[in-house]
């Protein structure tokens, strides 16, 4: 009997940025512009479970997120569970939903990601971007995000004679992508130049090099495959669900320039999928710092170890070119608010698989994958998806 799949019936994405809207407010506007998007609509009552990802940035609603969003999405009392992994809060969000529908326990799963972070004073804002990181050997020692991916880049210049041009290339490449989609926190095209003359946020990476704080929400509605067509005539299918995890400190690890959780969860998200890595026409990668986005390239297997520069100085990842990666512009360019940053890769193979990404959309994409990474690396999820 052919295993039951999920697919993405709508998908709502709020402008990612500095936005004067709360939480709750966030919340509302994806899922309704979610909802909205459901071709031939699809009645509240019928979601049966929901799935909020949110690391709950300055302390917001720490207990009982899932509560204000059973609210705000006026889901009456369908069960709602927050999933808590950092940066990957929404990856892991969305394959419970997958996981829910496939096991033929649900029909239909809301699925949200969520944050607000714009709105702290800058120390506080400190403070929370820390807490996902080692608490022991790295936050108390003064480590940040940037210093851990700094030490990667390091490691990753070291190991493959990595030039600071190939960071510098990515960040130029998702600025690029990201004035092409209006959801994206900066619209600004930047140069190679301005990237390696940027202060120094953490050497090797400046301030160019690095994700932006932002707000913002996105909600994606789940269906089983089976009666995907009721509700659209072009749903998209989640053709595999991997995880993976990793020790917290970078120390602990095996390697400074590589992920294993994401070698584990594309390991998995393929082992059932219906096409391999020649199958994908474009990836949604985690590049929270530049770096990331090389080390996502080989780690995924679309690169060899230490091959990810020379492809992305050839302009292969650029939109147009061979592989694209990040056609929306990436967290670097579009934004990340923490818990969302997932759920946001989801809505991009979304609108891209229906052909309706507009400036950004991938010629002819039928299938797409996206990697999204909790921390700097302490977990991971790859998710596969197929236009239907
Ligand atoms: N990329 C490009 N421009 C950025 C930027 C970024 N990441 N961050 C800030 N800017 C711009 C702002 O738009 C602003 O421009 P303006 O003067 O034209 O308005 C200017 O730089 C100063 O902004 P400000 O917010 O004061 O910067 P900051 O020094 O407080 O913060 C970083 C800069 C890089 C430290 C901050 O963006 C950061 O911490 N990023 C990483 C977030 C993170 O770790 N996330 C988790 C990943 S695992």
């Amino acid at each position: 009997m052919a295993r039951r799949r999920a697919t993405v019936v709508g998908a709502g994405h709020t402008r990612f940025g500095v936005l004067p809207d709360g939480p709750r407010a966030l919340m509302r506007q994806a899922v309704d512009a979610a909802f909205r998007s459901v071709d031939r609509g699809v009645d509240r009552s019928r979601v049966e479970e929901a799935f909020l990802g949110t690391l709950g940035f300055s302390g917001w609603q720490l207990g009982n997120a899932s509560a204000a969003l059973a609210e705000e999405a006026r889901i009456g009392h369908a069960p709602v569970t927050r999933v808590e992994n950092a940066c990957a809060s929404a990856g892991f969000a969305l394959r419970s939903g997958v996981r829910a529908i496939e096991s033929g326990a649900r029909d239909v799963v809301l699925v949200v990601g969520l944050e607000k972070m714009t709105d702290s004073p800058s120390a506080h804002r400190r403070y929370w971007l820390g807490v996902s990181g080692d608490t022991e050997w790295e936050r108390l020692a003064g480590l940040t995000f940037a210093g851990v991916y700094a030490l990667m880049a390091s490691a990753h210049m070291a190991a493959h004679g990595t030039p600071p041009e190939a960071l510098a290339a990515v960040a130029v490449k998702n600025h690029a992508n990201g004035t092409k989609n209006p959801n994206a926190q900066f619209q600004k095209v930047i140069t190679r130049e301005q990237v390696l003359a940027a202060p120094r946020v953490a050497d090797p990476l400046g301030l160019l090099d690095c994700c932006p704080v932002s707000d913002g929400a996105v909600a994606l509605i789940l269906a089983g495959d089976d009666m995907a067509r009721t509700l659209t005539d072009t749903p998209v299918a989640v053709v595999g669900a991997g995880a993976g995890a990793d020790a917290l400190a970078l120390q602990e690890r095996d390697s400074l320039t590589q992920l294993a959780a994401t070698r584990v969860a594309a390991a998995e998200a393929f082992r059932h999928a219906p096409f391999d890595r020649t199958g994908v026409q474009f990836l949604e990668v985690h590049d929270c710092f530049t770096i990331a986005e090389l080390l996502a390239l080989e780690d995924l297997g679309f690169a060899d170890p230490g091959g990810a520069a020379a492809m992305t100085l050839e302009g292969a990842t650029a939109l147009g070119g061979r592989l694209p990666v990040n056609p929306d512009g990436g967290l670097k360019a579009k934004g990340h608010p923490i818990g969302a940053s997932g759920a946001s890769q989801a809505y991009e193979a979304f609108v891209q698989l229906r052909g309706a990404a507009g400036a950004r959309q991938v010629v002819g994409a039928e299938r797409a994958l996206t990697h999204n990474v909790g921390g700097s690396g302490a977990s991971a999820t790859v998710t596969l998806f197929e236009r239907m």
